[in-house]
């Protein structure tokens, strides 16, 4: 419910939302989740998977405030609901979110093909949904992977396979080459099936993917960071929070969105140093860029 009582923002299917917590402690974290319910509800859903420490936070009783801030919506990891090229979207895990939304919105007409990969036969959320859109859309189909064990009962209409979802998959029972492929999951498993589609030939503008999980910080080590006006000084590390995070944590007010590269509201100056993806003009996103030397901020 929202408590400003404001109506809720309109978002495309496929986008997220940024989820501000505080826990029961007083320790305020901020989050991306997909939508996952579609653009006619009243109400907005975002589903869980409970993994760290928001994730068990949200899903466990009485773990955080009861008021949460949402921010968004951001992304554009949204299909052209006309189009009529057939639509193959490819999941693992909890990467099903964002095609929840898609699959409940009634705008987008367009041709579906699920595939959604599972570790075990228990791991397969929102069965009874995925089921309901086999029933309402005569255009869909769904294809489940399941990486451990095959599970014995049979799905009304989804076709069960052992193994990962790789390209020779989707081209046994899609025609790759002519659709818009949409993937969301870890980052490994979102490469290697978008190198594999450019491989077959399909056109990368033609690919769209969200990940999940941060992407591995390769060759970087330790750097010192300066806030220079507020007189902070920090060590940065390859798998500790982000630069966003830890400027934060000095106290210093930086402006922030998405949390994930995607709304550019955290830009800021490199005064001095480099940071792996600043632009020509040293301008660099803190929530996701890295420091490639020390680096000064004129914050
Ligand atoms: C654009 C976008 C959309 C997203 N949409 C969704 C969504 O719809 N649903 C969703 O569930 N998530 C989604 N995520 C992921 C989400 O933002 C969080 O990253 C996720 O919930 C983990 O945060 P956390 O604080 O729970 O984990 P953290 O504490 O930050 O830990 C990070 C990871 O470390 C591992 N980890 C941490 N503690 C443990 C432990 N004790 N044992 C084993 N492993 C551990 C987990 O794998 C965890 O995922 C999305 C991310 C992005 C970027
Ligand atoms: S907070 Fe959105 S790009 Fe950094």
């Amino acid at each position: 419910m929202p408590v400003d009582r404001e109506p809720l923002f309109t978002f495309a299917p496929g986008q997220f939302v940024s989820v501000e917590v505080t826990l029961a402690d007083g320790q305020v974290f901020q989050r991306s989740y997909s939508i996952s319910s579609s653009t006619f509800e009243e109400q907005l859903r975002i589903s869980v998977h409970a993994a760290g420490t928001v994730s068990r936070a949200l899903c466990t009783p009485g773990a955080i405030n009861n008021v949460i801030k949402v921010k968004g919506p951001y992304g554009q990891f949204s299909p052209n609901p006309v189009d009529q090229r057939r639509l193959v979207m490819v999941c693992g895990g909890i990467g099903v979110t964002p095609f929840l939304s898609i699959l409940r919105d009634k705008k987008i007409r367009r041709p579906i093909d699920l595939y959604y990969s599972v570790r075990n036969a228990d791991d397969i959320a929102f069965l009874n949904e995925i089921q309901t859109a086999l029933s309402a859309r005569d255009d869909f189909r769904a294809f489940l992977f399941v990486t451990g064990n095959v599970p014995d009962r049979k799905f009304d209409r989804i076709g069960v396979r052992r193994g990962r979802i790789d390209i020779d998959a989707l081209r046994d029972n899609s025609t790759v080459i002519d659709a818009d492929i949409m993937i969301c999951g870890s980052v490994p498993m979102v490469d290697s099936i978008k190198q594999g589609l450019i491989a077959s030939g399909v056109s990368a503008a033609h690919i769209l993917s969200e990940s999940f999980g941060k992407s591995e910080v390769v060759g970087a080590v330790p750097r010192m960071v300066h806030l220079v006006k507020s007189q902070k000084l920090f060590q940065w590390t390859p798998n500790g929070p982000s630069l966003l995070d830890l400027i934060e944590r000095e106290g210093v007010a930086i402006a922030s969105g998405c949390r994930v590269g995607q709304c550019g509201a955290c830009s800021t100056k490199v005064a001095s140093g480099s940071v792996v993806g600043a632009d020509s003009s040293g301008v660099c996103l803190p929530c996701i860029h890295v420091p490639q030397t020390d680096v000064y901020f004129d914050i």
